[in-house]
Order: structure tokens, then sequence, then C-alpha cells
């Protein structure tokens, strides 16, 4: 029965889809409860296929409306406005608050105490439609990939360290010059030609595909957090990378809001820096390993 399914699920606690993996040989995608060292315990989905499997879902990132501007559901920028006094904004990329729920991920930002407590070497990344239940979530994806070069070591382990290195706030530096690292990634799903397609054509004249970027900065020393299956080359980040802190300066407030400024030439119109009503309605999970 059903529940019986779940008390053996609850048998293969571990502080990672890694371990739960490794230790018990599960084998199946799906929901598993997970612990932190410090004893928190939480569900989450596995991805226990890709690659060898053992990723972890630690967060997602979800616009739930992009006309709102940093206000409320805006958890990857601000929930209070777009302010310079506040230049952190929610902070949320660098510090241990939790929100949502795993089976929500595509409908609400989620973010699971796994975000700053697993010890990672790998990150994966699934771009998923809105609203899809997470039974369907691989099969529904627009794109997925992951690293393959153990890059989180070399960051402190989890986004939350890498965060702490390279703050997602205003004013901390200058397009190009100061932005995080970007990393080269493996495509499961996509490939450089059509991550570039989903963003806007005049933003393809600024990115290059095959990776993922962190702490992006603009023009306007606005700092964004993840550029997802690209590295910036020029500085209108706000329009290939999400996340960031309070404050963006260019347009006040169109380009705050955790989809930054992706519909910047229309919703959805795939013209100017506009993204493709593809990218712009799909969440952005975040895996561990
Ligand atoms: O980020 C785009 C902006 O810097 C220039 O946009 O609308 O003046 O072409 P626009
Ligand atoms: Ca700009």
């Amino acid at each position: 029965s059903r529940l019986d399914e779940l008390r053996n699920r609850a048998k293969f606690i571990g502080r990672s889809c890694k371990e739960v993996k490794d230790r018990y040989g599960q084998a199946e995608d799906g929901l598993y409860y997970l612990t932190t060292s410090t004893g928190v315990v939480y569900q989450t989905f596995c991805d226990m296929t890709t690659a060898g499997g053992g990723w972890t879902l630690v967060a997602s990132v979800h616009e739930d409306n992009i006309y709102a501007k940093c206000t409320v559901g805006d958890r990857w920028t601000s929930q209070q406005g777009n302010n310079a006094n506040w230049p952190k904004g929610e902070g949320n990329w660098a510090n241990r608050k939790t929100f949502g729920t795993v089976e929500a991920a595509t409908d609400d930002d989620f973010k699971n105490p796994g975000y700053y407590d697993i010890d990672a070497e790998d990150m994966s990344v699934w771009h998923v439609p809105n609203k899809t239940p997470f039974y369907h979530w691989n099969l529904a994806a627009i794109m997925r990939y992951h690293t393959e070069r153990r890059f989180l070591h070399l960051y402190g382990g989890n986004l939350y360290y890498l965060f702490h290195r390279y703050p997602v706030e205003y004013n901390v530096g200058k397009h190009l010059s100061d932005n995080g690292p970007s990393i080269p990634i493996v495509y499961d799903l996509g490939d450089k030609e059509s991550t570039k397609m989903f963003y806007g054509p005049y933003s393809g004249g600024e990115i290059e595909g095959g990776f993922i970027s962190f702490r992006a900065i603009n023009h306007e020393r606005a700092a964004t957090a993840i550029c997802s299956g690209v590295k910036p080359k020029g500085g209108n980040v706000e329009h290939y990378c999400i996340g960031g802190g309070g404050f963006f300066l260019e347009g006040n407030p169109l380009q705050c809001g955790d989809f930054t400024g992706f519909a910047w030439n229309g919703y959805g119109t795939h013209i100017g820096f506009s993204t493709s009503k593809q990218m712009l309605e799909s969440a952005v999970l975040l895996f561990y390993r």
C-alpha cells in the first residue's frame, strides 16, 4: 500500500540524495526524506537517474508575476521594493531561511535546508514549465544540464558559501570584471544554440551558451545571482540572469524581480531583450550532487 511504501521510504534517510543512493541503492526518481547535520528533517525530490543520479533538489526560482516589481513572491531578489538602501534585498542566496514546498516547486519559490547544509561538488539545473507536478518534471523540462568538474569544492561546497564569497548585492563591483565564476555544463536536454534561443535576440549578442554563471553584475552595478546556461560577455545581464540584490537602477523599478528584465521588450515576445514565453513561464530548479 501507499502507507507501506512511505514507511519504507522513511528508512532511507540521508543527508543528500547521493547518500541515499550510495548507501541504500535507491534508484527511483521521487520524494525522499533527508536530514541536515544538525537534525532538521525535510522532504525533497531526488533525481536518481541523470548521469549516475544522486541529485538533490535544493531550490527553485519561480516568477509569479513579471509585472510586479520586487513585491511579494520575489524571494530571490526583494519583496520590499527596489531600494538602494537595501542593497542585498531578501538576502536568501546567502542565509538559512527556507520557504515553499517540494510539491509546489514549479508553482512558487522553494528553498530547503539542503541549500546550505549539503556538501556538494556539482550542480544540475532543470527549467520546468510552471504548474508541472513533480512526477512529470523530467519529461516536461525545456532544458536540463549539469556540471561535472566538481567546481563547488572551490567555493565552499554549496551556493550558500559561494554567495558568501560573491555577495548578491547592489554596488559591490563592475560588470564583467567583478563577476563570479562561469562553469562549463554538459547538456542533458538542449544545447548551446537552443539555450541562446530561449533568451532575447539582443541578449544573444552578449552571451555564450554552455555555462552556468554566478553573481553577474550589470552596467548599473546591480547584482544578479545565476545566469542559467550562459556566460555573460556584456553588461545587460538583467535579461538573462535571475535573482539578485535589492536594487536595479535602470528603468527603476522595471528590472527588479526574480526574473529581472526578462520581459523588457514585452511579455514572452522574444523581441529585443525579451526572453521566449517558454523561458518566462518555467521555474528554474537547482540540484546539488
Ligand atoms: O538592458 C537594455 C538597456 O540597457 C537598453 O535598452 O530599451 O534602451 O534598448 P533599450
Ligand atoms: Ca541594461
